[in-house]
């Protein structure tokens, strides 16, 4: 019988897998392979050591004891005690194209699991898997994995950490022998969840050298692994953070496991966020709409919904040209503060007498979409909900979680709480003219029990099926994912979602970052980024606007601020970046994101070049002063090295604060070759620090 064996894809990245002994075997994942690779085995099969087995073993993809594996398995579980430890043995093999599905047994322990392993076009490969209770007894699944093999270059991780208003700090460490461990058991993502972890070489940079990124689709509790064990053998994987019991499957039950979707790159990490932005963007619910310029009012009026002070609101907006504008927390019942009316979604007489309708109709009379703000999945104790319903909380036995914001968990996995959610949404959707909402989730989950059994996942499932019912009964309606900034931003959600709020953080200096790494996996379309006040609500740091407007046109853009405060100047100057924003979307949100790895730690380069390689936008941005007299010259990669393209600085939002007597010529406009401006590039102007401005780069 000629060997099963599969190879998916060729062009941008590899995974070979076959079947050794009964074993599903992953041989590579990394580098394209073509031609000859009938010998693989034996070029793999290793020495054999002093004080080892006889022969050589491989786990395989389950990574199994009773294969000599002697590292963390794929699969852990029992059945009361027996079957905790497993030898499955492959019974199909179906390979098409970019894609194989394997079916393995162990008639011992009595289940099946079927493993789904593709690559698509842009080299991101996506594994699923099935694991079926076989028996006629429960099995308690304590863990499922998803597991690749990383080669011994891969020598460092990057993930990342944060906390609230500072999402996705990276940190990045050498690979050792032993466990590193990333749990996030906020039962949502989470401020501190790692968005993709990264194995890459110690030399690998924005655009130089090699990098396997692994992302989970997953917003419930979840971990990522990176292992090396004794022999050398190095792997990374993740996968659903079970608890205790979570997932019990009755006889022919299934556990499905959350998707990992992964992604080699010999192009640095620019590479790995391009695959992904790719392969983002290729999904059929992926938002195509130009994304309209927006305006959360949350940081202009927060609980002070006054009509008389949003009319006038709705009016600036409607002069600079804001095509959509939010009505953040507060509009429902007894919501005057965060301290009630979670759990009550009915509109408030008190602050809207007349109800939604009028200001609505405002706003859409003025060619403005509308869009409402929820939290469905919390309650106050201060609430109606709560007063008739207090066991609809995620709790265990008589015990009631620490607050956390003043509110508690919504069980959604009881059928009771979750049809209130929904039924109370939807009414709200139904009775208006809303094209959006804004979904938050301000607190953790702990202690979070359904009817005496962990219910992390049961809620996270839940969230999802409310998620795509609301939009099957609403058709257009688009949902932001929210969780006090950027604490829901994962590959999970995405599916069900059209953007992310990328962080309650509006300090531009700071969402430099932030939105640098949340754009590692999510393209800028999805992201949030809007114009924060002159003085930071969150830093109290005072910013030149030409640098917020900057910072914000790089995502999904918007203003989040009183702009009945603006200086007629301030209002010209919006109305100009409205425009900007507006003629230069489509090429912001199809494009392929290049962070420079420019040389001097006080400034970022960053931008998009268009896929035709015809038209870009760079962003430098100066973040300290520089300790020589001028920053390092700007230089762009990607562009055609033959072409000749018109660089210049433009300033739709005014100019950055420069701390010179001339600026650089270049900036009025000059032509270049693209292997000029790769390899030369032009002068830096010398900025004061927190400043930055645009250049546009156009093939002639
Ligand atoms: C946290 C969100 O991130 C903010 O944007 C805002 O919606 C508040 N919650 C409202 O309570």
């Amino acid at each position: 019988m000629s060997k099963q064996r599969a190879l998916l894809g060729t062009l941008h990245s590899s995974l070979l897998c076959e079947v050794v002994d009964g074993a599903l075997v992953i041989r590579h994942w990394g580098a394209p392979l073509t031609g000859d690779i009938t010998h693989i085995e034996t070029a793999q099969r290793p020495a054999i050591a002093n004080s080892a087995f006889d022969q050589s073993q491989s786990g395989g993809i389950m990574r199994e004891s009773s294969r000599g594996f002697l590292g963390r398995p794929t699969l852990s579980g029992h059945r009361n005690g027996n079957a905790w430890s497993t030898k499955f043995e492959v019974t199909d093999f179906h390979h098409v194209g970019e894609k194989v599905v394997v079916t393995l047994r162990d008639l011992h322990a009595q289940l099946e699991v079927i493993i789904s392993l593709e690559i698509d076009l842009f080299g991101v490969l996506t594994q699923n898997a099935t694991i079926k209770n076989l028996g006629d007894t429960a099995y308690s699944l304590d863990e499922f994995i998803h597991w690749l093999p990383l080669p011994q270059e891969a020598n460092q991780t990057l993930d990342f950490a944060g906390r609230w208003a500072n999402e996705r700090n990276p940190q990045r460490r050498d690979i050792a022998t032993g466990t590193w461990i990333r749990d996030s058991r906020e039962g949502r993502s989470g401020h501190n969840f790692s968005i993709a972890d990264i194995a890459l070489t110690a030399q690998t940079t924005f655009q130089h050298g090699q990098a396997w990124a692994t992302s989970i689709a997953w917003s419930g509790n979840s971990q990522y692994l990176v292992e090396r064990i004794w022999n050398g053998e190095q792997s990374i994987g993740a996968g659903e953070l079970l608890l205790p019991g979570e997932v019990q499957l009755a006889p022919n039950e299934s556990y499905v496991a959350p998707t990992l979707i992964s992604v080699y790159s010999h192009t640095g990490l620019d590479g790995i966020a391009s695959a992904y932005h790719q392969h983002l963007r290729a999904r059929s619910m992926h938002p195509v709409r130009p994304r309209p310029l927006t305006l959360n009012m949350w940081e202009a009026i927060y609980f002070e919904q006054n009509e008389e002070k949003i009319k006038k609101l709705i009016d600036v907006a409607a002069e600079i040209g804001i095509e959509r504008v939010v009505l953040d927390d507060g509009w429902f019942h007894s919501r005057r503060n965060d301290t009630s009316g979670l759990g009550d979604w009915v509109i408030d007489p008190a602050v809207w007498p007349e109800g939604l309708s009028p200001i609505i109709k405002y706003i859409n009379d003025k060619g403005i979409e509308f869009g409402l703000w929820f939290e469905g999945e919390m309650v106050n104790p201060d609430s109606d909900l709560y007063r008739a319903h207090p066991e609809w909380i995620l709790h265990e036995g008589d015990r009631v979680p620490p607050l956390w914001r003043n509110q508690l968990v919504l069980d959604l996995g009881h059928e009771g709480a979750y049809k209130h959610v929904l039924e109370q949404t939807s009414a709200i959707l139904s009775a208006h003219s809303i094209a959006y909402i804004k979904w938050d989730h301000n607190r953790v989950l702990v202690d979070a029990g359904h009817l005496g059994k962990a219910g992390v996942r049961r809620q996270t499932q839940a969230i999802y099926r409310l998620f795509a019912e609301l939009k099957k009964r609403h058709k257009g309606l688009e949902i932001e994912s929210c969780a006090s900034g950027g604490a829901r931003v994962d590959l999970g959600v995405i599916d069900y979602v059209d953007r992310f709020w990328t962080s309650d953080n509006n300090d531009a200096l700071a969402r430099q970052n932030i939105q640098r790494w949340t754009s590692q996996v999510i393209p800028p379309e999805m992201l949030g980024t809007h114009i924060g006040p002159t003085h930071g609500h969150q830093t109290g740091r005072t910013l030149e606007l030409s640098m917020r407007a900057t910072t914000a046109l790089f995502g999904h853009a918007g203003i989040e601020w009183d702009i009945t405060e603006t200086t007629p100047n301030e209002r010209e100057l919006l109305k100009s970046w409205a425009s900007y924003y507006k003629s230069k979307r489509s090429l912001l949100h199809s494009s392929t994101m290049v962070r420079v790895d420019y040389p001097d730690d006080h400034g970022l380069l960053h931008g998009v070049i268009s896929k035709s390689r015809n038209e870009a936008i760079f962003a430098y941005v100066q973040i300290t002063p520089t300790v020589a007299v001028n920053p390092a010259p700007l230089k762009f990669p990607g562009l055609e090295s033959d072409a000749t393209y018109e660089i210049k600085a433009v300033f739709p939002a005014g100019e950055p604060r420069y701390m010179s007597v001339k600026k650089p010529d270049w900036m009025s406009g000059i032509a270049l070759s693209g292997s000029a401006l790769s390899a030369i590039g032009v002068s830096a102007p010398i900025l004061a620090p927190a400043n930055a401005f645009l250049i546009e780069i156009t093939k002639r």
